[in-house]
């Protein structure tokens, strides 16, 4: 089994000084709209929820998934404090699971320091894939410390099997990052 990020460490790179180094109007502010749906999958302690939710505004919605219960609670309380609540809802996934059936298409999805946590990676990105609308736009940035080059390339190739193709290479701090977007519309949602 992967290793997850415990929930006590999320706060040592999701810290008071994270703002300057991952911007989020500077990391979405191009895929992401006003009034737009976006998924941030592995929420964590639910830093790029709130920034997201920022960017969709009133209109707009956030689905943030993790698979730790805990992650969820500091997800709610950042946003209950921000006054965004209301514009996200929560998602508690399981291990293999996102649980997003219910889930209305998505323009833009993020999955932020956290593929290289999971088991089998084809299978997330295949649900997240479904989970998006034609020509939505899925980032995935993975940390450089833990994630050689090597082995981002290889998750690019995964993405690149599960029917994504390149959209871009955006410079994103600490991070190897790619943003995809689908070769073709597919899956239950293709038609949405
Ligand atoms: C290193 S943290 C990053 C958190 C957040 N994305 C951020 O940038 O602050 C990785 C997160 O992914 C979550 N995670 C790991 N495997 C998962 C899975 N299979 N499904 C959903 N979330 C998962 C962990 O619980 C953890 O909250």
């Amino acid at each position: 089994m992967a290793h997850v990020c415990p929930w006590w460490f999320v706060r040592s790179f999701d810290n008071r000084f994270r703002r300057r180094f991952h911007e989020p109007e500077a990391l979405f502010g191009r895929s992401v709209r006003p009034g737009s749906r976006a998924l941030d999958v592995g929420c964590g302690a639910g830093f790029n929820t709130e920034g997201l939710a920022r960017i969709v505004g009133p209109h707009g919605k956030v689905v943030a998934v993790d698979l730790q219960p805990r992650m969820l609670t500091m997800t709610e309380r950042r946003l209950r404090r921000s006054g965004l609540l209301d514009r996200v809802e929560l998602v508690q996934a399981e291990a293999d699971d996102l649980r997003l059936e219910s889930q209305a298409p998505f323009g833009f999805a993020v999955a932020f320091w956290m593929v290289h946590e999971v088991p089998d990676p084809g299978r997330l990105l295949r649900q997240i894939g479904s989970a998006l609308a034609p020509g939505g736009h899925l980032m995935v940035c993975e940390p450089r410390l833990h994630v050689t080059r090597r082995a981002f390339e290889k998750s690019v190739e995964v993405a690149r099997q599960e029917g994504f193709v390149e959209h871009d290479r955006p410079r994103v701090a600490f991070s190897r990052a790619v943003v995809l977007t689908q070769a073709e519309s597919r899956g239950r949602l293709a038609t949405a």
